[in-house]
């Protein structure tokens, strides 16, 4: 007995785009009629048809589009418009376009099915259960939601090595992006928090409205602290509503070993979504990489076919993320106080060598205001949760 295929237009053929393209080729129900990329001159590995102007794929016939780019928000919002206005869902891996788009515009029943399971933590099926299994409402979000920064901080803590070794080796095992800042200045979880908190809370927020407390400032001084805490590092991301006021922040936690939090390795994710019962769930997987992202476009393009849509409420909300205060540990150099001592009191204290770590019970918002600009000379700890 033959089935009809679904027929896919793939926009970029790099890790995802391969990933994707590998895992297709696997099954008989999905032809890829064929593939737009940028660069001509690049050697392409396998039989694809290949274009390169993404006008020429729309000429063809097909059923749905994928999109696996690095290219900018203009770009991929222009060629979801495209397949909107021929009524063809668009299936996507880009949570900086998903991100700003899901704020700047109003999602309706007429946007003709945006897929984006890929764009946060990969094959976690994190956007599908948001949408469809909590209907109480979600209370709050933590998650590890970049797989490189988590991949950087385990070696370091698991298997010794330095900052700057951990980077490179997972640059080597292609975890890590080539400019590591990408992965370590918290825009990548922030945008992928914005996501999440999109579909669990219906609130509209912009991934730069969220506080962020970069991974790249911590330091030596910083692991060491953590260690003789009997404590290790994760890149967390959080958000919580409580009494119509939503709070969210992303940050370097210590964590104990031995925690949830602790036992996350390596390149993986994951998120704890918490319901209004109070009633904890876990999500737990690999967050990046070829086939665990190939698996959940694959995902969407099945979905989309048997119709499934996105269902957002009615009655969106934009509201300003409210400042929390929160314990954290600071570090400057001595005699060169960042806090003032004013307006938080210090719990506690450890120098090291020219580095002086401070505990303190601080705003975000002030947190925020007194570091800009010095982020080499500072590094910021969120106590555990
Ligand atoms: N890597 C992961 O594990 C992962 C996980 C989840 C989500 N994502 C997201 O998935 C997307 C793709 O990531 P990736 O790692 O696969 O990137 P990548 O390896 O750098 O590949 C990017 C691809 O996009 C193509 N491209 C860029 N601009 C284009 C344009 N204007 N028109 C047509 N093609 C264009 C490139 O073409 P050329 O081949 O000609 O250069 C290349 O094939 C990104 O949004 C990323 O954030 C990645």
């Amino acid at each position: 007995m033959s089935t009809a295929k679904v027929k896919v237009a793939l926009i970029g053929y790099g890790v995802v785009g391969q990933g994707f393209a590998s895992l297709a080729s696997e099954r008989a129900d999905i032809e890829i009629v064929a593939v737009c990329v940028n660069n001509k001159a690049k050697p392409r590995i396998g039989n694809q048809h290949f274009v390169f102007n993404v006008d020429d794929l729309f000429e063809l016939d097909f059923d749905v589009v994928v999109e696996a780019t690095d290219a900018p928000y203009k770009k991929v919002k222009e060629w979801y418009l495209s397949a909107q206005d021929i009524q063809v869902p668009f299936v996507t891996a880009n949570k900086q376009f998903v991100a700003t788009y899901l704020v700047s515009n109003e999602i309706s029943e007429d946007d003709r099915g945006l897929l984006y399971e890929a764009s946060v933590s990969a094959a976690i099926p994190i956007i599908r259960s948001l949408q469809t299994c909590f209907p109480q409402g979600v209370k709050r979000i933590e998650g590890i939601l970049n797989g490189s920064s988590n991949y950087i901080l385990s070696d370091i803590f698991r298997n010794g090595s330095s900052i700057e070794e951990a980077i490179q080796i997972a640059q080597l095992k292609g975890f890590a992006e080539s400019d590591p800042s990408l992965d370590l200045n918290g825009s990548d979880p922030a945008a992928k928090l914005a996501i999440l908190i999109r579909n669990a809370f219906g609130i509209e927020v912009g991934a730069k409205e969220i506080p962020v407390f970069g991974l790249e400032s911590i330091n030596g001084a910083d692991i060491r602290l953590a260690r003789s805490l009997g404590n290790e590092i994760r890149y967390i991301a959080h958000a919580e509503v409580q009494d119509g006021k939503l709070t969210a922040w992303v940050a370097p936690v210590l964590v104990e070993k031995e925690s949830l939090w602790g036992s996350i390795q390596e390149a993986e994710n994951a998120i704890v979504v918490t319901d209004a019962s109070d009633e904890s769930y876990l999500f737990k997987g690999r967050g990046a990489g070829a086939r665990p992202t190939g698996t959940a476009l694959l995902n969407d393009v099945l979905a989309s076919q048997s119709g499934f849509r996105y269902r957002y409420a009615d009655d969106v909300k934009r509201l300003p993320i409210q400042d929390v205060r929160r314990t954290v540990w600071i570090r400057s150099y001595k005699d060169k106080a960042i806090i003032d001592p004013l307006r938080s009191d210090v719990i506690s204290s450890r120098l090291d060598g020219p580095w002086d770590h401070n505990q303190f019970r601080t705003s975000l918002k002030e947190l925020i205001e007194d570091t800009i600009g010095i982020e080499k000379d500072h590094g910021v700890l969120f106590t555990a949760l």
